[in-house]
């Protein structure tokens, strides 16, 4: 199987190009911003079509949610035109794609999990552009949308490299305690994408770690499970006023993965906890190297 990744400078691109490896694929092309611009459409389509691989795990998505208030126009031309384009070339070339889509899709305000046909109200740019993003996928009868949320891993800036960061310098931190939802390890979604990847079970998922916490929890846990004593004031979204709106309910019913025969993506703590790993072994190898 040949496959595509785009956004390889990124957290999750790179991930599923690693675990990829891991399960002994060897025709794996990655795509960098460089390699192929998300915002020309010419530039897209041909890269794919000349390519033509049997699969495309498109990851590339322009993601920064409060400047995209301001950028709009680039952010729609990389998250729903780029998107588009990926779409048109997979279904000429009859490739599937994965689609990363995001719980910013949907306004937050139901009282209980997020399934996938819920209806969809995007409260921001960023969360519009990936809307209709989806939208766009469908034309290629042969794609798999997964939703994801509060993404972290190794290759890229996240709230959990953030919160170990002050920690160096700060005995207490403010942190938003009023927006429930998980977290999603890049390694842990690079697994089940690429199982997913090995079936035809087209359509919409939910994939993020089992259960659900506020941001101020997640960094009560980053720094327990670090030894960091840093005291965590539980203030609300009021409190910190950001130029995008983000959904105080994140929270997405996962069920279906299992009803399709795929693998829950193991607990958020848990996640943290492998991650804790991964940055001391990045730290020791850094070590080594310099
Ligand atoms: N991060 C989250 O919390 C979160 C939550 C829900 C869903 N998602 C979705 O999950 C996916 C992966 O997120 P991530 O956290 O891995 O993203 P990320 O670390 O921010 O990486 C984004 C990638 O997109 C590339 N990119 C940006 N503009 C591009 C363009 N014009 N042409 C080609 N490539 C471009 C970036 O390359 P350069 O760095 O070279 O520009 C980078 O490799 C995205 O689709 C995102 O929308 C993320």
């Amino acid at each position: 199987m040949k496959c595509v990744v785009t956004g390889t400078s990124g957290q999750l691109g790179y991930d599923i190009i690693k675990e990829l490896k891991n399960q002994g694929y060897n025709d794996i092309i990655g795509l960098t911003h460089k390699d192929m611009d998300l915002s020309d459409p010419f530039e897209v389509q041909t890269t794919i079509i000349n390519l033509k691989p049997d699969i495309v795990f498109h990851c590339a998505a322009y993601t920064k949610v409060d400047l995209a208030e301001e950028e709009s126009k680039l952010c729609e031309q990389i998250n729903t035109i780029g998107t588009k384009q990926i779409a048109i070339a997979c279904k000429k070339i009859h490739a599937k794609l994965i689609y990363i889509s995001t719980d910013y899709i949907f306004d937050g305000n139901k009282n209980s999990e997020y399934f996938e046909d819920d209806f969809c109200n995007p409260q921001n740019v960023y969360g519009m552009t990936k809307y209709l993003g989806e939208l766009y996928t469908r034309i290629n009868p042969n794609t798999f949308i997964v939703r994801i949320s509060w993404v972290f891993g190794i290759n890229g800036k996240n709230f959990i490299k953030t919160m170990l960061k002050l920690a160096e310098n700060h005995t207490e931190v403010n942190v938003i305690c009023d927006q429930i939802g998980s977290p999603t390890y890049t390694v842990d979604l690079a697994k089940l994408l690429v199982a997913m990847a090995q079936t035809e079970k087209y359509g919409t998922y939910h994939a993020t770690n089992e259960g659900f916490c506020s941001w101020a929890d997640l960094a009560e846990y980053v720094f327990q499970s670090n030894g960091l004593d840093v005291k965590v004031n539980r203030i609300l979204t009021s409190d910190y006023p950001q130029k995008a709106k983000r959904p105080f309910n994140s929270r997405l019913n996962k069920d279906k993965l299992e009803n399709c025969g795929f693998q829950r993506l193991p607990s958020w703590q848990d996640a943290i906890d492998r991650f804790n790993q991964e940055l001391k072994k990045e730290k020791v190898l850094k070590k080594i190297t310099f």
